[in-house]
């Protein structure tokens, strides 16, 4: 049994961890959340009291995070501003939480010499062509195109020099786009999922030509907790489940789902300096620390997705609104 102090674990990604974590062993969770405007309480409901705390407060508040991390034996640290169109509006916030927030959780455990795990993102990689055979590994050179793909790159950097510099007990993860519960609605998936229950036609960026590699983020869950199980300290996994598809094929296939045409989408206003294609390489985790996906079929993980979102409106209704009206102002 372990304690681990989980950022950002009221937020898509890491509310799936700690779903998880709490499903399949008997560790418990301190979950430390600013509760943004993509953290949700709801996200953690059910989940046992004796076994679950929520802090609310700010990675990057010293005063908070060093307590926390002292008691902890472990850090997992998925809290982040994630989303590259709200970098493109507004960076600073991603600034502050990605490169300073992580800074903070860094120096801490440090002082009390507690193992890290860092979530990190394929994008720090930038983006692959269409027709190009090849896939990231731990090797390739960091390339982020965006705000926001920059700040995690940095923040990356930052916990390999604390592992060197400082000996901390970290290890990082790069992983793919994540698909399943609890995603806000800002996301692609999420959109055009509550686009076709609200009777709106699914938006697709440019030509939808642009692939993303998609994973279950319950397989990123297990990755995670496998990296923290046998990971070596000081070293990068990509985390994969061969999952690409270009975005008009999800956009059809959710509208296939829903009994639509699949021609019913609109295409909009693309993102400026939008990355073409992701593609993870995953061997090293699979071959070095035995893990592998259960998620394997993407249109069944969808499907179930979609239940997800039909049978839980109260979730993420209260965020549409606003959401679509952002989206409106940018053409999009
Ligand atoms: P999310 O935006 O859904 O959740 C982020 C959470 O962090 C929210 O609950 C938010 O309230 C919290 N948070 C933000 N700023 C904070 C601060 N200063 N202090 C404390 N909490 C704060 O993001 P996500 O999609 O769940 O991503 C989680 C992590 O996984 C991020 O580090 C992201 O870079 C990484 N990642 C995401 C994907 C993906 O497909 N979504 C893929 C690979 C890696
Ligand atoms: O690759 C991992 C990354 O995946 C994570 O690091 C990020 O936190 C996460 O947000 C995600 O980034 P993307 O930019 O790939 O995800 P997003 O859901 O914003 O967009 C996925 C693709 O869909 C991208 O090519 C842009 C496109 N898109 C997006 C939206 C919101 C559309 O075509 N229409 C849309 O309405």
């Amino acid at each position: 049994m372990a304690r681990l102090l989980v950022t950002g674990g009221a937020g898509f990604i890491g509310s799936n961890f700690v779903h998880h974590v709490i499903a399949h062993t008997d560790h418990t969770v301190t979950v430390l959340d600013k509760l943004t405007y993509a953290g949700n309480r709801a996200s953690l409901a059910g989940l046992p009291e004796d076994r679950v705390r929520l802090v609310v407060g700010d990675i990057a508040d010293a005063a908070v995070v060093d307590p926390l991390v002292a008691e902890a034996d472990a850090v997992v640290h998925y809290a982040a501003e994630s989303h590259n169109d709200n970098s493109l509006h507004d960076p600073r916030p991603f600034l502050d939480t990605n490169i300073i927030g992580t800074y903070t959780l860094l120096e801490a455990a440090r002082r009390h010499d507690v193992r890290f795990h860092h979530i990190s993102t394929d994008e720090v990689y930038g983006d692959l062509e269409l027709d190009d055979p090849a896939r990231f590994t731990e090797s390739t050179p960091y390339n982020p195109s965006s705000p926001y793909s920059s700040t995690k790159a940095g923040s990356d950097l930052l916990v390999r020099a604390w592992v060197r510099s400082f000996g901390v007990r970290a290890t990082i993860s790069n992983c793919s786009n994540n698909y399943g519960p609890y995603q806000h609605v800002e996301k692609f998936i999420p959109r055009q999922i509550t686009n076709v229950l609200r009777g709106i036609r699914p938006k697709l960026y440019g030509t939808g030509e642009n692939v993303r590699d998609w994973i279950h983020a319950d397989d990123h869950s297990s990755a995670v907790l496998t990296i923290l199980d046998k990971g070596e300290i000081g070293q990068t996994y990509l985390i994969g489940a061969d999952g690409e598809k270009d975005n008009k094929t999800v956009v059809e296939l959710i509208l296939q789902l829903s009994g639509q045409p699949t021609d019913a989408y609109d295409l909009v206003t693309d993102r400026p300096g939008h990355d073409l294609r992701y593609a993870i390489d995953s061997t090293k985790l699979r071959t070095e620390l035995g893990w592998v996906p259960t998620y394997g079929d993407f249109e069944s993980g969808l499907a179930a997705t979609m239940d997800w979102y039909r049978d839980n409106e109260s979730w993420w209704a209260p965020t549409k609104d606003g959401v679509e009206a952002f989206y409106a102002s940018k053409g999009q």
